[in-house]
This record gives structure tokens, C-alpha cells and sequence, in this order.
């Protein structure tokens, strides 16, 4: 991903750089005592150009997200949300108050989100065709907007500022706060961060620009690049850059659940399309392999416990469970697997070392978090003393070395610059002895 900045593609970011501005568009009034509620009305708050809305999303039977999405495609592309934690019922509602508040609140009148106005004088909020949600001043002075508090996504016209950060979805349907994070740190640098979930804090940094004393903002300009930036606005690093303009494709760029920073570009009409489908397709993403990325002492890696990464031909990392393993929630293969047999006997005398065996994976590891090391040994003596251990759940075999790993296994992958294998222990027949 490290691209040349031609002098031509220079001029374009400086050019874009300053040239927007919030309030230079036309929009719809969200006059004071203006209220949205939660229900299936799907009353909303739209754009001018009807291209974003905002206003409640059922994201289960009767659990409602307060969101801003794309609103002319039929995915209704979440693009922020005020709730992702805290869901509302039915009956939930979305007010600006008379005394400037601007309240999101349940059926019972408690309030479960607010805007932090950074002053006082609210005349009304406007969608903006940017996607930005505002709340301004007569003057047209923003005292708060949308882009100010992202959630997982980053659209043209929107910077991330220093201690600026996006925190992914926990997966593809549930849109509360998940594992990963992205963040323009306080020092310049910008890094993508395993997060110590459920606890907001970061755990392992699996990509950064290395920018700690230069980087000042995220820059997402009009013409569909994404760069870092230093304060004297010399481009210091290019995250993508982009051959479709604006005006003919919807963009976003978005920390997903899988932890990958995708720049998505979706054509407006079929007339704009070009060679280009009629849904959301990837121009550029970040990190190029997150399967090799992360190695973390302490978390389970890009994959849940006891499964493992490959990045698949599509360029999307796949979280797989060994053969006699199986997700622990089907419907979220970062969940994690699980044996599907019962574990081997440690007794002395009923050791089942036979009713066990050893099944190879190739270029598979598990790195770190070993609880035995044996060098200069042959592979076969590697696979037995695996068996004869009730603790070992797998051993991996490399160079005449042999590492024993216990459960959970953690930091899984398998790809062909992974030398070695893995050998992980199964019971051969399940359904006899329990
Ligand atoms: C929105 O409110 C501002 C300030 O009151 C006013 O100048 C503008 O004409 C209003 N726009 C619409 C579309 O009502
Ligand atoms: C609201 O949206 C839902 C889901 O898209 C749809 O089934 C329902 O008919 C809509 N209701 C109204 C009143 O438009
Ligand atoms: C906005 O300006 C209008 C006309 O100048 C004035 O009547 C109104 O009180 C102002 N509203 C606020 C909230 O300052
Ligand atoms: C989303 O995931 C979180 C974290 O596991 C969980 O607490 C929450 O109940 C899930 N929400 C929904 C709507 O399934
Ligand atoms: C701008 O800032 C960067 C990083 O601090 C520095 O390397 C560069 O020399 C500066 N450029 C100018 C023209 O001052
Ligand atoms: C164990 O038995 C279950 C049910 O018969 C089967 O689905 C599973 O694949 C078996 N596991 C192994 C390791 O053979």
C-alpha cells in the first residue's frame, strides 16, 4: 500500500483540502421541538439531495439505532449511529428541545444519548448532503455535528483529528462496539489497535504510519483520497487513493469487524457504473494481511480462540476451525471454536492414548503461548509425546523443533509463508465412550 505521491496527485490533495465547507449547501430545517420517534413510520430527516437520512433503524424486532445512512441504495449503508451500545425500543425518541437540548431518550423519558453542544444559540440542525449531521447557530456556527463523533466510518469531506478514533462493529449485523480500533493518536502517530474487549482499551497495534511528531489530522477529501497529514499540510502518508470521483459514486471508508480499514466505493446510477457493479466495492484496505498482523501475548489474535486466519483470494480474511472443532456462535465465526469431543483422560491408568490421533495442518501456526519446547526431535516423536500428554491440544513442528500448545489456542493462521505445521489432536471416534 506504500504509494508514490506523484506531484500532479499532490496539487489534487492540496486543492481538495481546504475547498469544503458545512455550510455552504442547502438543507433541510430541523426546527426547535422537532422530534423523530422510534417506530415503523421510518420517519426521517433527510439530505437535499434525499442521499442521507437520518432517523431510527430497527436492527432487531423492536430495538431501534439512532443512525445516519446512505439512503438512495438498497443496503441502507449505516454510516454513524448515536446508540450502538444502547439500543431503544419502540417508542424511543430523537428531540432538539426548545432549551437547545438535542436528546435522544426511551419510551420511559430517559435519556440515552445527547449531543455535547460546544455552545449555546442553537437555531436548527440540518442533514447536509455530505452525510454530516448538524446542529448551527443563526450565523451558521456548528456547536455540533456527526462527523465531529465517528463511530466506525469516515466519509468524503470528514478529518479525523488527533485522539480521533474508529472502534468496528462487533460483527457484520450487530453494530455495538466490537475489536478493533483506529485512532490518530494524541502524538501524531496513526495505528490500528486490537481492542482489549469488552474494555475500551487497546491491546496489540497491528499497523501504523509511524508518524508519532508529524501527523496532525485524516484528511477524506471531495476527490476520494484518504491521507494523513502534517500541521503544515504536507502529505505524509496516502491510505488510498482513489480513480472514481465523487460525484459519480457514494465512498466510505470504514474500521470493519474483522479489523480492516476498507475504502468502499458504490456507482450512483448504472449510467455511472462503468466496469464497476451496482453495490459496494473495495478500492483500497488496511492492513494488507491482518492474518500475519497480529500476534498478540495476551487476546486471541485476528480469529477467535482455537480457530485460524487465512486471507482468502477475495482479499478477506476467513476465520476457520480445525477438523473436530466447531463455532461457538455459527453466526459469528470470530466467536472462536470449540472442541467437539470430550478431552483426553489424564488418569494414569485410563490415558486413551489410543483412542486419540494427530491430524497434519500444513503451514499452520500458532505462535506464541507454548508450554513446551523440544529441539532436535523427529516430527513422529513430536505427534507422540503429543498424544501421551493430555494437556498437549496441538504441537507444531518446524526445523527439528516441536512446540506444545495447550487450550485455548491462540493467534491462528495458516498461510504459505508459514513454515512448518501444525499437528492437533482429535479423538478418533466421539460417540463410543461418551
Ligand atoms: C433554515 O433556517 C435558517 C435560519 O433560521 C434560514 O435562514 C433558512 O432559510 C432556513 N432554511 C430552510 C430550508 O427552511
Ligand atoms: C418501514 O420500513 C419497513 C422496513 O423497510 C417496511 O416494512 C415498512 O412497510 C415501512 N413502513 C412504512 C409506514 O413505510
Ligand atoms: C435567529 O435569527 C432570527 C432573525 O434574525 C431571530 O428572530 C431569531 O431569534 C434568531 N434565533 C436564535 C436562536 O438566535
Ligand atoms: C451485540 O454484541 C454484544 C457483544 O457481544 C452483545 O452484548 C449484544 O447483546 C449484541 N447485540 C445484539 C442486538 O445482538
Ligand atoms: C512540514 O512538516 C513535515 C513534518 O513535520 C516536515 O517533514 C516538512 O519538512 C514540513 N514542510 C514544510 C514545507 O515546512
Ligand atoms: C463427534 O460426533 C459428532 C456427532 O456425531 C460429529 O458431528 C462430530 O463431527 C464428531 N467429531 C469428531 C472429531 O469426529
Amino acid at each position: 500500500m506504500a504509494l508514490a505521491v506523484s506531484s500532479k496527485i499532490y496539487f489534487v490533495l492540496l486543492s481538495f483540502l481546504f475547498s469544503f465547507s458545512a455550510t455552504a449547501q442547502p438543507y433541510t430545517n430541523v426546527t426547535s421541538g422537532s422530534l423523530i420517534t422510534a417506530n415503523n413510520a421510518n420517519s426521517t430527516w433527510e439530505s437535499p439531495s434525499g442521499e442521507f437520512a437520518f432517523g431510527f433503524q430497527q436492527i432487531v424486532p423492536g430495538a431501534y439505532l439512532l443512525a445516519i445512512w446512505f439512503n438512495k441504495i438498497p443496503e441502507r449503508t449505516i454510516v454513524w449511529s448515536a446508540n450502538r451500545d444502547n439500543l431503544v425500543g419502540e417508542g424511543s425518541k430523537i428531540q432538539l428541545f426548545e432549551d437547545e437540548r438535542f436528546e435522544l431518550s426511551d419510551p420511559k423519558g430517559q435519556q440515552i444519548w445527547a449531543a455535547t453542544l460546544s455552545g449555546v444559540g442553537v437555531a436548527y440542525g440540518a442533514m447536509l448532503d455530505t452525510g454530516n449531521f448538524v446542529l448551527v447557530k443563526n450565523n451558521s456556527v456548528v456547536l455540533w455535528q456527526s462527523f465531529d463523533e465517528p463511530t466506525d466510518t469516515l466519509l468524503p469531506t470528514q478529518t479525523l483529528n488527533q485522539d480521533g478514533r474508529l472502534v468496528s462493529s462487533f460483527s457484520k449485523t450487530n453494530y455495538s462496539r466490537g475489536r478493533f480500533l483506529f485512532t490518530l493518536q494524541s502524538d501524531g502517530n496513526l495505528v490500528s489497535y486490537t481492542r482489549n474487549f469488552p474494555m475500551d482499551e487497546m491491546n496489540f497495534a497491528y499497523w501504523a504510519t509511524q508518524t508519532t511528531g508529524s501527523g496532525f489530522k485524516v484528511v477524506f477529501n471531495q476527490a476520494g483520497y484518504i491521507f494523513l497529514v502534517a500541521k503544515n499540510g504536507s502529505v505524509l502518508n496516502v491510505l488510498s487513493s482513489n480513480a472514481d470521483s465523487t460525484s459519480q459514486f457514494y465512498q466510505r471508508a470504514i474500521l470493519e469487524y474483522d479489523g480492516v480499514l476498507r475504502h468502499y466505493v458504490y456507482p450512483k446510477s448504472a449510467n455511472s457504473a462503468g466496469a464497476r457493479v451496482m453495490a459496494w466495492s473495495t478500492m483500497n484496505f488496511i492492513p494488507s494481511n491482518i492474518c500475519m498482523r497480529i500476534v498478540e501475548r495476551t487476546g486471541s489474535g485476528a480469529c477467535g480462540f482455537n480457530s485460524f486466519c487465512s486471507m482468502g483470494t477475495d482479499q478477506i480474511p476467513k476465520c476457520e476451525c480445525p477438523i473436530g472443532y466447531s463455532f461457538i456462535d455459527p453466526n459469528d465465526r470470530m466467536s472462536g471454536c470449540y472442541p467437539n469431543f470430550a478431552p483426553q483422560n489424564c488418569d494414569e491408568e485410563a490415558r486413551e492414548t489410543e483412542l486419540f490421533s494427530i491430524t497434519d495442518m500444513p503451514n499452520t501456526d500458532w505462535p506464541l503461548s507454548d508450554y513446551a519446547h523440544f529441539q532436535q526431535v523427529t516430527e513422529d516423536w513430536c505427534r507422540q509425546v503429543c498424544l501421551n500428554d493430555c494437556f498437549c491440544a496441538a504441537v507444531i513442528y518446524r526445523d527439528g523443533n516441536c512446540w506444545k500448545k495447550k487450550y485455548p489456542l491462540s493467534n491462528g493462521i495458516v498461510d504459505s509463508s508459514v513454515e512448518g505445521k501444525a499437528m492437533i489432536k482429535i479423538r478418533n471416534n466421539n460417540g463410543t465412550t461418551y
